[in-house]
């Protein structure tokens, strides 16, 4: 199985990406989950993602809490996305198992030069703060890293947070920045391919009618996470953004993209955090990114649907 180390802000979203993570032993060996400030600040992002292994049967998993804010701004949440706990919907269990007590970067940088270079591959789901912070305190690790696979940014779909940015990059742009001009080898799953992995009343009802505990968790989660999407968007349901970096992993055959360049805009007040993707290729900036374009969404959820069934 593919090592793996996820960097998180749960989020509803995200907690379906670490279920199907978890549920995919065969494929994803997961070394660790690193919190970070985000959708909620960090005492909730790091509490949920230890409810969220508990959830899936592995209290065994462990948890490290890493930066609080990003690198050089005041942190945005989203709470207006995720509720007030991040993971509004069901009643939340207290989790039991411990955080543990090292920092979520020494963590990350420790792993990576304890494994062979290339083998560790790491899965943000929320702003890039703790991947940045490994870069820039061990630039050693940067040749170590199998590839980042992220989900954050947008092109046509633009943004979801301002009109020009997506939420994860628009958090710490600066962080972005280092983490795109590091030459490790980074695939986007941005908005414009998040926002076809939408929840519907049947698609919801699978999950239900697994009778499991995480299934009815996920349904009550994607219920709360569609109210604020149908409000704003009119779309049908929810779009589960981050479980589409899981299944790239899983599926890679559900995707398609093109390597391109992508810039970050971090100084314009009015474009902060823009992803700048090159995807016609008229600039000659050499690529630095393989960016998704179009996914399956029928097979993204029959994985998703077969895998938290297993849990
Ligand atoms: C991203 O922002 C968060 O609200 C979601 O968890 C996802 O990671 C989507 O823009
Ligand atoms: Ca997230």
């Amino acid at each position: 199985p593919r090592k793996i180390i996820i960097d998180t802000d749960p989020g509803q979203d995200d907690a379906v990406a670490i279920l199907l993570a978890l549920a995919s032993p065969e494929a994803l060996d997961v070394l660790g989950i690193t919190a970070v400030a985000g959708n909620v600040p960090l005492p909730l992002t790091e509490k949920n993602a230890r409810i969220i292994c508990e959830l899936a049967g592995r209290p065994d998993m462990r948890v490290f809490a890493g930066c609080d804010a990003p690198l050089k701004r005041k942190l945005v949440t989203a709470e207006h996305v995720h509720g007030k706990t991040g993971l509004d919907g069901p009643q939340l269990p207290t989790p039991t198992m411990a955080l543990q007590p090292q920092h979520g970067v020494d963590f990350m940088i420790e792993t990576l030069r304890s494994y062979p270079p290339g083998t560790v591959t790491l899965c943000p789901l929320g702003p890039l703060t703790n991947i940045a912070t490994a870069l820039t305190r061990a630039p050693d690790v940067i040749d170590r890293v199998q590839e980042i696979v992220l989900m954050g940014g947008a092109y046509f779909e633009v943004g979801n947070i301002t009109p020009a940015a997506e939420f994860n990059i628009y958090v710490d742009p600066e962080a972005a920045e280092i983490v795109f001009k590091s030459g490790i080898p980074i695939t986007v799953l941005p908005l414009d391919v998040t926002h076809k992995a939408l929840t519907s009343a049947a698609r919801v009802q699978a999950f239900r009618d697994m009778g499991t505990e995480p299934g009815r968790m996920v349904a009550e989660w994607t219920d709360f996470f569609e109210r604020y999407d149908k409000e704003k968007y009119g779309s049908e349901g929810a779009p589960l953004h981050d479980p589409c970096v899981i299944a790239w992993l899983l599926q890679p055959g559900l995707f398609t993209g093109r390597k391109i360049n992508v810039e970050i805009e971090t100084t314009s007040e009015l474009t902060l955090g823009m992803t700048v993707a090159d995807w016609w290729g008229v600039t000659n900036r050499p690529a630095n990114a393989f960016f998704i374009g179009d996914m399956d969404a029928t097979g993204f959820f029959k994985l998703l649907t077969d895998r938290i069934a297993r849990l």
